[in-house]
């Protein structure tokens, strides 16, 4: 089968599920990562013949995706600023948004020349907090998550990166047990209620993880108000927090932070066009 074939076969099998810009993007990410072949030669050499091998690693790929399981999970890896993580089904797929939250940290930061402590509370991937520390490198990073397979995951994308942050197992709900100071937090919590449920696709809501989707119904800041309780007395005066939020929540959010009457309160949109990053200084 030639490479044009294989491409035009993929966008029919998938057409139901994504649209032809989404099919090309993916095919582009399958050449590269598992068939080992420059995506420009769709363009430069349409003709190429795939091998048998490459043909049954296709199809196998595509078996999946007609599941709805994501492609970063078929493939296991995603890339993320400037890395590629490894993923898999116990953490979330790291989102363009959370790209843009991490660019406005480094924006804040670049002038460094002295040690800044910082947290990822609920760190999944660890692409928050890895990134963080690739492109400035006087953080001294520490990320958290509730369970085990998540950090060794975290501790793996460390090392193949070359980086080494601080990992460690928590409850963003204990946080009070934590005794560490430091000038920056940064989270993204789950933020999103039960309630949402009916308008998440079925790629997201039977693959990632819910515990890193959900919060309870009766509670959608519960996250974000344990933080706040944890920065009172382990945030430095003058340190920062920084939030991913859920924009249906934006107000809540800002009633919540003014009852700690710490904070200087900036607002950013996302790629969307929506409210979708905090920053808040203390005072
Ligand atoms: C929305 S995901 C964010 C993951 C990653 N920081 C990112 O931006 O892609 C939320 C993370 O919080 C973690 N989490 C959920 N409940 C937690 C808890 N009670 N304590 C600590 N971490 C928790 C989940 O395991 C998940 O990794």
């Amino acid at each position: 089968m030639k490479l044009i074939e294989a491409r035009n076969q993929f966008r029919t099998s998938l057409k139901g599920l994504h649209t032809v810009a989404e099919c090309d993007y993916y095919f582009k990410m399958i050449l590269s990562s598992l068939l080992d072949i420059d995506p420009i030669s769709i363009a430069l050499e349409p003709n190429l013949n795939l091998q048998s091998s490459q043909q049954s690693k296709l199809k196998s790929v595509l078996e999946d995706l007609l599941t709805e399981k994501p492609l970063q999970y078929i493939l296991g890896e995603v890339p993320f600023r400037k890395l590629n993580l490894k993923v898999n089904s116990s953490v979330l797929i790291p989102r363009p948004e959370t790209e843009e939250l991490v660019g406005w940290i480094l924006e804040d930061y670049t002038k460094l020349n002295h040690k800044v402590e910082l947290i990822d509370l609920g760190t999944g991937s660890g692409c928050i907090a890895l990134s963080l520390k690739k492109e400035q490198s006087f953080f001294s990073v520490y990320a958290l998550d509730i369970d085990q397979p998540i950090l060794d995951l975290v501790q793996q994308n460390a090392e193949e990166n070359k980086l080494e942050i601080n990992c460690i197992k928590g409850d963003i709900n204990d946080l009070h047990k934590l005794k560490l100071k430091v000038e920056v937090i940064v989270s993204n919590p789950p933020y999103i209620t039960p309630q949402e449920k009916e308008e998440i696709k079925n790629n997201v809501l039977n693959f990632e993880p819910y515990q890193a989707l959900f919060v309870p119904q009766d509670n959608p800041l519960l996250y974000y108000q344990k933080i706040l309780e944890y920065a009172e007395e382990s945030l430095q005066s003058k340190g920062r927090i920084y939030f991913e939020i859920n924009p249906l929540f934006e107000s809540e959010m800002e009633a919540l932070i003014f009852s700690f009457d710490y904070y200087t309160i900036t607002k950013r949109l996302d790629i969307f066009g929506k409210i979708r990053m905090l920053r808040l200084e203390k005072k």
